[in-house]
């Protein structure tokens, strides 16, 4: 470990001069040594009421604290925004970026060495890394962990997954309200996030996978005392990595972010992976093209059988060895000289993974799946591609032609697709519009329409359904998601009608509208767009800048290649304007 590294820190901290006495003198109650060429940790809390899955995460702090101040260091705890998904109108999608922006400049202004980004629910993940890896200061994910398992009458159920499950059970008259009422209180027994596949253990997975966290850290459960025992540990590391003067940008690299694109096939991860990581890419100059998704998930293998995709719950892929043995299963097909904040490569830190239960975590030649979880589709109604999770999907319906039946928004959804009249049979598509980044805004995650109540009653459980729209990693189904460009801005979805047959055909990557070029083009020379949500505050700069799913919906300003002033300083230039842009009153 080196400790010649000038650290930021004492550009605010070690000055002799007037500045140098504020800086210190506001930072009441500690001794002048712990300013004192000390690398000082910024905690990044994404605590919050409003955000339930991580309303664990000022104890996960006060345990990365101790870690900190048993290496040597300074820490200090920061909020940011935080997103609960459960919540916020219209998406907590449309807020990521803000939140992005918010972790960048908190870390960027304030005089912090290294910094510990704590995070859980859906967005959170995403948000911190893309803000962290802009900043480019030594950091370390502490993700919260995910929650125990549900349980109601003695079976297991899952956070979202069976919401969606038994919504329809209940609607088709086969659940009582008395099981349904109590069904509620069952679901979430503990601190943590979702305790399926969704997003959030799939993008805290990923951040492992990325070589962010700690070796085994993403899925040890939030209620079990190993999280703050890891939580110390990174503590400690991030001392070291600020010695060290470990970046992010020397972490996330391709070869990195490619390791994450197969762990996240191999876990049968969620949808919204694939727009995060493209967002992550960016932020490092590194632009992700959908076909590396399709390459990577063709010849990566699902090995886990974990809710949606398979049967088992996070605590048991914990209790099975969790994302080390994952890896180890797939070492064959990673970058195993990737390096992590460890300080060692991916190789070393899964040499001594054990599985624990195979059935949970498979080995690499007795799949759950051959192929990846999620899957690239291209095809005249998305030019730009879509995505679709075939694991979660039904087998039967991944090739497929039916007749359209169209929905011009969520609204028009929610009014008319339980009237008895509606003319829908278990062969038609269902097709929403107007759901995407734009159009939703925020591509919010209603892409798994639910069945009409007619067609569950009959029995039907799952149907073609399409949209430019997301849908929660805990869903499940044959839906074909972020359709890109969007309706909103006058992509070919915009111009589905009623009766018009669409083709799904997974195997060869296909999703089309059937009419000729002619009339497409015809059509789509009459379409109209459609007055958009916001003229004011965030939500028109996000309308404004919001880049499409393919692109990772980051802001157009955001990603490297949209260039970045202040990163192009040197480290004395940048430190001169931080000393610079003090408040007047000083
Ligand atoms: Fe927070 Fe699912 S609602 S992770």
């Amino acid at each position: 470990m080196s400790n010649d590294h000038k650290l930021r820190s004492q550009e605010w901290f070690g000055r002799k001069d007037k500045l140098g006495f504020i800086h210190r003198s506001w930072m009441r109650g500690y001794p002048t040594a712990v300013f004192q060429n000390k690398p000082v940790i910024g905690i990044c809390n994404s605590w919050s009421e409003l955000t339930p899955c991580n309303s664990h995460l000022r104890d996960v702090a006060e345990a990365v604290k101790r870690g900190v101040w048993a290496a040597g260091g300074f820490p200090l705890e920061f909020p940011t925004i935080s997103l609960g998904e459960p919540y916020m109108r219209p998406s907590s999608m449309m807020f990521r970026n803000l939140m992005a922006m918010d972790v960048e400049e908190s870390i960027r202004a304030n005089p912090i060495d290294g910094v510990v980004l704590l995070c859980g629910c859906d967005k959170t993940t995403p948000a911190q890394l893309m803000g962290a890896a802009s900043a480019d200061i030594p950091s370390i994910v502490v993700p919260g962990g995910p929650m125990l398992r549900g349980m109601f009458k003695n079976k297991e159920i899952g956070s979202g997954t069976d919401v969606w499950h038994y919504w329809d059970e209940f609607r088709a008259g086969r659940v009582s309200e008395e099981d349904w009422c109590e069904l509620e209180s069952c679901m979430s027994r503990s601190v943590g996030h979702c305790m399926v596949m969704g997003t959030a253990s799939t993008m805290t997975s990923l951040a492992e996978a990325l070589g962010m966290t700690l070796t085994g850290c993403a899925n040890i459960p939030a209620a079990d005392s190993r999280r703050n025992v890891i939580a110390q540990d990174s503590g400690k590391r991030i001392v070291e990595m600020v010695h060290e003067d470990m970046r992010p940008s020397q972490i996330l690299t391709q070869d990195a972010i490619e390791n994450a694109i197969r762990v996240d096939m191999a876990i049968g991860g969620s949808t919204n992976a694939i727009i995060h990581l493209v967002a992550i890419a960016g932020r490092l100059g590194i632009k992700l093209p959908l076909s590396l998704f399709d390459e990577i998930s063709r010849t990566t293998p699902m090995i886990t059988n974990v809710v949606p995709s398979g049967e088992h719950l996070m605590e048991d892929m914990f209790y099975a060895g969790g994302i080390p043995v994952v890896m180890k299963h797939i070492a064959s097909l990673l970058h195993e000289n990737a390096v992590t904040v460890t300080g060692k490569t991916v190789g070393e830190n899964i040499a001594l993974a054990e599985c624990h239960n195979p059935s949970v975590i498979r080995p690499l030649d007795n799949p759950v799946e051959t192929e990846g979880g999620t899957v690239v589709l291209h095809g005249n109604l998305a030019p730009n591609g879509a995505v679709i999770k075939q694991s979660a999907a039904t087998k039967h319906l991944l090739n497929h032609t039916g007749r359209a039946v169209v929905f011009e928004d969520h609204d028009d959804f929610m009014a008319r697709h339980d009237d008895p009249d509606l003319d829908i049979d278990a062969d038609c598509v269902m097709v929403l519009k107007n759901g995407g980044p734009i159009g939703g805004p925020g591509m919010p995650e209603y892409g798994n329409l639910p069945i009409p109540a007619k067609l569950l009653k009959q029995g039907v459980k799952d149907m073609v359904r399409i949209s430019d729209a997301r849908m929660s990693g805990t869903s499940y189904g044959t839906v074909v998601l972020h359709i890109s460009p969007e309706a909103a801005i006058g992509g070919p979805l915009a111009i589905v009608q009623d009766g018009d047959k669409i083709e799904l055909d997974v195997e060869n990557r296909k999703i089309n509208l059937l009419i000729s070029d002619e009339e497409l083009e015809q059509r789509l020379k009459t379409w109209k767009s459609r007055p958009r949500h916001y003229d004011r505050g965030y939500g028109r700069l996000y309308i404004e800048h919001t880049l499409q799913a393919d692109e990772g919906c980051d802001f157009d300003f955001l990603p490297r290649w949209a260039g970045q002033g202040e990163l192009d300083l040197t480290e004395e230039e940048a430190a001169k304007r931080a000393s610079e842009n003090l408040p007047l009153a000083f």
